[in-house]
Order: structure tokens, then C-alpha cells, then sequence
């Protein structure tokens, strides 16, 4: 019997990963506790929210006296830490948040694990999702393994480095069980329209500017979000205690490439002229601090689980297309109010 929390679970990983372990394991119950900010959804999770496996608790991070009730109350054994501030541009604008929730944040889940597992570690464990981002920027060669020294660039991976590090001292210090996995740039369903793919997608269909950073020459390395799930879910289960694993998609695209692509989809989608949504980008000043290029070596993930990704890119990018487009109205309630203040703030005097 295992009670998982499961923080961030509205959001766009964690909502999928929420989703996974409902539906394989009747008989774990998922509860999943997240503050919904803008960034979280429960429109993501209509489809199993009546399973009786699954629990809701609106509950912030940073509320430690709500978090040590939700452990007595749902007795919880294992912990799966995917809530976290995201968006590496907001980061840029406002770090505070990104301080409070990713760094005070989990000291906070860490001590709420502290005091109610009290030293049965091996009962239990703490699994922290992280990023590629904490290694900071590789040249045009090489790959983040998981010896890479920590070396981030921006507020955001600079919290989520910290967060790790607190992680990994639990563990040294008290003997907690834990897990990290650092993974590289996910897309796919429910993503939140600030990132490159979704903003990218609505602004064709809107018929608005591509707002390219740079020269658009920076890259990445682009996993499938359901592949993240499953590599979450071998990792829960059977990754070795207190150990680092890095999951990558070893799918590196220069962001120019990859946005021609995601322009030549678009257009034949929408059944528009070719070239329709080319002509939308724009090349803006670039996002300061902006990490040339990340790219995983998963090779320890594969080797000691046999994990790699299922989904091919052209495959998982026209899937991720067709939610868009299928779903249309989630996306006119995600932009709505709040988000067109963000888009003026970011993308102003960019040009
Ligand atoms: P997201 O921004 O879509 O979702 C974050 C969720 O956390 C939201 O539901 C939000 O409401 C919740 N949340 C934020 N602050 C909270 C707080 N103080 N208390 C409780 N809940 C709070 O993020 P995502 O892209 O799904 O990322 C999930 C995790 O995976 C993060 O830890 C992120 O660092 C990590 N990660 C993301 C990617 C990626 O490409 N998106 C890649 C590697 C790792
Ligand atoms: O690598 C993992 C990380 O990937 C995660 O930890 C983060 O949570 C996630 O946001 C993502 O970070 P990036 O900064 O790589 O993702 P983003 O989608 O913001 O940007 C991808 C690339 O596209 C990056 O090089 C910046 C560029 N970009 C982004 C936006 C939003 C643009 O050129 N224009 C844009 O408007």
C-alpha cells in the first residue's frame, strides 16, 4: 500500500504523471497537492479526477503547518516533487518566487518528510524532478552526464540546483531515501502557452509574431512528455536510493530548425498556404543569460533500466499539434486575463 503525494501534479508534467500512476496502480492512492498558480490546471486532469484512487489537496509549498496536515491525514509513504516555479524567462523578471517555492519550497517537503517518517527511511522516499538546466550550457560538442559539475545560469536553475543540493544533503545528513532525475526540455500535451512550442503554436493559429531569441541558433534536447512519465515511473519503483539520473530525448534541435518544422506542420494542418507561418518570425533580443545548447547522455537510465524514449519527434510534435488544435478552448482559458499582462511584460521592447 503506498499513499504518494504528488506535488505540482496540475501542472504539465506532473498532470501526466498524476494521470500514469492513477490509472496503472488501483491501488496506491495519488494525491496530489499543488497551490494551482497560473501555471496549474485542474482542467488537465478531468478525465480521472473521479478515480477513487486519486485525492486533491489546494495546498501552497510554502504552508508548512497545511503540509504536516496532509502527511497525518493521508498517512503519506513516498513523495514524487515535481511543484516548482518553471518558466526560465519569469525567472528573469521576478526571482523571488522562483527562491520561495523551488528552494524554501522543498526544505519545507523535505522537513515535513523529516518529521513524519521519523528515520524509517527505509520505508519510504523522496523523489525530487529536476532539470538538465543545473549543468548549465554545453558548447557545440559534448553531453551532461550525470558527473557534469553543477553550473547554472539563470535564477531558475540556479533554485533548482539549490533544491537538489538540499535533496542529496537530506540524504547524507539524515539518511533519507531519495532520487533526482535531471531532464532535458519536455512538449506534448497541456503545456502552458509561455514555453517555445505551445506560445509558438498559439501564436500561429492567433496569427501572431514568432518572437525568435537571438539568432535562433541555440538548441535543445526535446523529449516527449509521456516518455518522461514512463521514465518517472521506472525510476519511482526500481532507480537505485540516493542516486542522480539523468533522461534526455538524445533529439538535440537548433530552436531555428525546429521552429521551420513546427511552421511547416502548422500550415499544412491548418490547410494554409505553405510559407504562411514562416513569415511570422521575428528575430528579438535574446534572453539574457541564454544557455547555448543542452543535451543528455541518458545512457545510465538505459543502461540500468532499459529506458529510452517511445515516441519519435515528427510523431510526438504532430500529436502535440492536434491536442492544440482539438483543444482550442483550454487554450482561450489559459490565455485569458493574466497571461496577456505576462506577454506584454515579456515581450515588450524585444524588437
Ligand atoms: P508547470 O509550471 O507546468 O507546473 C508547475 C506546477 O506546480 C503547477 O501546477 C503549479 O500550480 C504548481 N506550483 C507552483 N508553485 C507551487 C507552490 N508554491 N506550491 C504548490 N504548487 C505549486 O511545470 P512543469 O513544466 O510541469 O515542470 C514540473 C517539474 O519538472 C518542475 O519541477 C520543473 O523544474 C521540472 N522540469 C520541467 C521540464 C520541462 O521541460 N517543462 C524539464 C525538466 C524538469
Ligand atoms: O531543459 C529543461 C528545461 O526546459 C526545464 O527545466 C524548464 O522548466 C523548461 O521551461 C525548459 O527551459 P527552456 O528555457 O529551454 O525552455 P523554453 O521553452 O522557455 O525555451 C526553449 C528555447 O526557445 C530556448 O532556447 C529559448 C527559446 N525561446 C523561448 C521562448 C519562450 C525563444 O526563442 N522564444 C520564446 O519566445
Amino acid at each position: 500500500m503506498k499513499n504518494i503525494l504528488l506535488t505540482g501534479g496540475a501542472g504539465f508534467i506532473g498532470s501526466h504523471v498524476v494521470r500514469r500512476f492513477v490509472k496503472q496502480y488501483p491501488s496506491y492512492q495519488i494525491i496530489n497537492l499543488d497551490a494551482l498558480t497560473y501555471a496549474g490546471n485542474l482542467e488537465n486532469l478531468s478525465d480521472i479526477d473521479q478515480a477513487p484512487n486519486y485525492f486533491f489537496e489546494k495546498i501552497n509549498i510554502l504552508d508548512t503547518a497545511s503540509l504536516q496536515s496532509v502527511f497525518r491525514k493521508y498517512a503519506i509513504t513516498d513523495i514524487i516533487h515535481l511543484a516548482a516555479e518553471s518558466h526560465v524567462d519569469r525567472s528573469i523578471l521576478s526571482p523571488m518566487d522562483f527562491i520561495y517555492t523551488n528552494i524554501v519550497g522543498t526544505v519545507n517537503l523535505l522537513e515535513a518528510a523529516r518529521n513524519a517518517w521519523k528515520g524509517n527511511w527505509e520505508d519510504h522516499l523522496f523523489y525530487h524532478i529536476s532539470t538538465d538546466e543545473v549543468y548549465g550550457t554545453l558548447g557545440d560538442t559534448g553531453l551532461f552526464t550525470e558527473d557534469t559539475a553543477y553550473s547554472p545560469n539563470s535564477p531558475y536553475s540556479a533554485s533548482k540546483a539549490s533544491s537538489d543540493h538540499l535533496v542529496r544533503a537530506y540524504g547524507e545528513t539524515y539518511g533519507l531515501h531519495y532520487i533526482i532525475s535531471n531532464c532535458s526540455n519536455n512538449y506534448g500535451p497541456n503545456q502552458f502557452p509561455e514555453k517555445l512550442i505551445p506560445l509558438f503554436i498559439h501564436n500561429i493559429l492567433n496569427e501572431k509574431k514568432l518572437p525568435l531569441y537571438g539568432k535562433g541558433e541555440n538548441t535543445r534536447d526535446w523529449l516527449y512528455v509521456l516518455d518522461h512519465a514512463i521514465a518517472i515511473d521506472m525510476l519511482f519503483h526500481s532507480g537505485k536510493i540516493k542516486q542522480t539520473f539523468n533522461i534526455g530525448g538524445f533529439n538535440e534541435w537548433k530552436n531555428a530548425d525546429l521552429v521551420s518544422l513546427l511552421c511547416r506542420l502548422m500550415d499544412k494542418k491548418l490547410n494554409r498556404p505553405e510559407g504562411s507561418a514562416e513569415k511570422l518570425i521575428e528575430f528579438v533580443k535574446d534572453r539574457p543569460g541564454h544557455d547555448l545548447r543542452y543535451a543528455i547522455d541518458a545512457t545510465k537510465i538505459n543502461k540500468d533500466l532499459g529506458w529510452e524514449p517511445s515516441v519519435t519527434f515528427e510523431e510526438g510534435l504532430s500529436e502535440t499539434i492536434d491536442w492544440y488544435l482539438q483543444n482550442e478552448a483550454w487554450l482561450k482559458n489559459v490565455t485569458s486575463g493574466e497571461y496577456q499582462k505576462y506577454y506584454e511584460q515579456q515581450y515588450q521592447n524585444r524588437h
